[in-house]
């Protein structure tokens, strides 16, 4: 138990604002995981998975209206409106809380409130930081568990000291008898972050990011507003090392969209003998300068909450492996033996006959989709068999390279290098890729999405970019990561991925590799440095030579048009835009016309 004051008046107003039946102290134990899981199987919201195939695993759907990121209901409510800035949906802090108050008033009624102390990092880093999400939501608690460090000795490192404010409900109180749907939520969804408190406050969704509020809201939203602070980086970027057949090592982190290949980069098995691929992380990386003047950073997660469709023993492998136990499957398709099933689970074995996401009977050849697009496992980072031995250091790991990256069509060639640091920030604040089914929305759409981070970054995004700019000035430039962007989605005219990706992206990550030791195999473009055409190696590999140069075509025509949405996108952060981006932008169209 706690003696910490201001802890326990919190729970206690929150418990008075939402009038749970009880409140309930998680303490993190398998038992009490057992005796969650226990109640989601009777309540019809957990189906147990067949135990010989997949031990202490469960299937779950969701509300058909609760299946992703509610990018449009997501707010930023700090006190001034300029400090969300134009990316962010602000609303001023006391009007949202007045609005707030009368939804969460009575919206655990029947139910219970449970608390959750969590750290996110390893425990004992001064990296790493304290949350307590009350929530009335055991799906949540379940996979809280698995996706952080979380239970009783948490209180004991919190002390008294403070701790991120995470209140979460589903909003779907229960009247007297009346029977509890598989999938509580409410249709009207509220996702807020009120910076200034380290508070979040989410209504309305038991899904993923809107729900497990260390993952996006804590993790990126609320610590990239501590990062600026307090000098350091929180960024939506996988973590992994590499090691080389000659022995040398070094770590990459790299930020893509969601679902734009995070996971698969993470624990990717490299198709060149002699390289190895460990992982660290797989979708948020914390940064901070060590006393050596290098950059280290650590996985605030303790668990993997990734993309189920189009993984499989071909594409990813470590990823399978990571979920045979001990793992939740939300809105996968049930097979008869009691087994999770997804499109492009496997090439073979297509099952005869199924239970789709929505829980209904689905057979092959079926318009729809068996799985939901954004359907997702959660498993414990510790099952991964590429683990990196690292993974847990309290004093992070030291980063070589940073890789930005989206899902581009056309234009963007399949890697390339910044010309120097501020380069890279320019290319950082220029990724743009299609949507995809992890937010509500179109899907398919090219927008810009700087860094990865336009659904996480937590304050004005101008200044964001004059954070990443402040980071490099403060740093010795040697010891600085090298910044590279790379592309796994460029398409022919027949609309066929251009490139094999997954496992075969070793083949680019040996590239950039090399450069890290300054290798001679770059060319000087436009846009930064590009391979040399053979120094990408595509040996033993079934690849014709032309579709290589097709990758790393630049096509000066449409990379000035480029330019100039880069300059109609900078245009909305007014004076908060850098100049240097600026000066990046013209000095790129003077390269491309000369
Ligand atoms: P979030 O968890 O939403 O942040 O996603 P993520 O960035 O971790 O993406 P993930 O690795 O889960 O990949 C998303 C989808 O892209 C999956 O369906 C993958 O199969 C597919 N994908 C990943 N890597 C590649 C690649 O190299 N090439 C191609 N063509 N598809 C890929
Ligand atoms: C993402 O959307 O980038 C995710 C999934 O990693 S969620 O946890 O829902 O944010
Ligand atoms: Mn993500």
């Amino acid at each position: 138990m706690t003696t910490n004051i201001k802890l326990i008046s919190w729970v206690k107003e929150m418990a008075e604002l939402c009038k749970p039946d009880s409140v309930y102290w998680c303490n993190g134990s398998d038992e009490e995981f057992k005796q969650m899981t226990n109640g989601l199987i009777g309540n019809g919201t957990f189906i147990k998975l067949n135990e010989s195939k997949r031990p202490n695993s469960f299937y779950c759907h969701s509300d058909p209206s609760d299946v992703a990121r509610v990018e449009d209901r997501t707010f930023i409510c700090s006190n001034k409106e300029e400090d969300a800035g134009p990316t962010n949906n602000w609303v001023a802090p006391t009007e949202m809380k007045e609005l707030l108050l009368k939804k969460f008033d009575g919206s655990m009624i029947g139910r219970t409130m449970y608390v959750i102390p969590y750290s996110m990092g390893p425990l004992g880093s001064d990296i790493s930081q304290i949350g307590i999400e009350l929530t009335d939501s055991r799906y949540v608690v379940c996979n809280m568990k698995i996706m952080t460090r979380m239970g009783s000795f948490v209180l004991d490192i919190l002390g008294n000291g403070d701790f991120v404010h995470c209140l979460h409900s589903v909003g779907a109180p229960l009247k007297d008898g009346e029977k509890d749907s598989y999938w509580p939520c409410n249709p009207e969804k509220y996702i807020v972050h009120f910076p200034e408190e380290k508070t979040i406050w989410s209504f309305g969704s038991g899904y993923g990011g809107n729900a497990l509020l260390g993952k996006k809201c804590f993790a990126l939203r609320i610590a990239s507003n501590m990062a600026r602070e307090e000098g350091w980086l929180a960024e939506h970027m996988l973590i992994v090392g590499i090691t080389s057949p000659e022995g040398e090592k070094k770590y990459i982190a790299a930020a893509f969209p969601s679902a734009c290949g995070k996971t698969n980069l993470a624990m990717l098995t490299p198709t060149l003998p002699g390289w190895k691929v460990e992982t660290i992380g797989d979708d948020i990386a914390w940064m901070k300068f060590g006393d050596d003047g290098r950059l280290y950073a650590i996985n605030p997660e303790a668990g993997f909450f990734g993309v189920a469709p189009g993984t499989s023993m071909d594409t990813n492998p470590n990823a399978i492996l990571s979920m045979n136990k001990n793992s939740i499957f939300t809105n996968v398709a049930l097979t008869p033996d009691g087994d999770v099933w997804w499109e492009g689970m496997t090439d073979h074995q297509e099952p005869e006959k199924l239970v789709n996401w929505l829980g209904n009977d689905w057979t092959p050849g079926s318009k729809e989709n068996a799985a939901h697009p954004n359907a997702r496992f959660t498993s414990p980072a510790s099952q991964c068999p590429v683990i990196d031995p690292a993974w847990e250091s309290p004093r992070g790991v030291p980063i070589s390279a940073i890789l930005f990256g989206g899902r581009r069509a056309k234009v963007v060639p399949l890697v390339y290098e910044a010309l120097n640091w501020q380069h890279g920030i320019f290319m950082g604040s220029i990724v743009s890729s299609e949507t995809t089914a992890a937010a509500t929305g179109k899907v398919g759409k090219v927008r810009h999405d700087p860094f990865a981070m336009l659904p996480f970054c937590g304050y004005n995004m101008g200044d964001y970019f004059a954070h990443w700019l402040k980071i490099g000035n403060k740093a010795e430039v040697s010891k600085l990561p090298k910044i590279f962007f790379i592309n796994w989605f460029r398409k022919d005219d027949n609309g066929e991925f251009l490139w094999p990706g997954y496992g075969e992206n070793i083949r680019v990550l040996k590239w950039i590799f090399d450069r890290t030791n300054d290798k001679d195999s770059a060319i000087k473009t436009p846009i930064g440095y590009l391979p040399k055409l053979d120094s990408i190696d595509i040996s033993d590999m079934d690849f014709p030579i032309d579709n290589l140069k097709e990758l790393l075509r630049i096509d000066s025509e449409l990379w000035l048009e480029d330019a100039k949405d880069i300059r109609e996108f900078y245009s909305i952060f007014g004076e908060k835009l850098p100049n240097e981006l600026l000066k990046e932008v013209e000095m790129l169209e003077d390269r491309l016309k000369s």
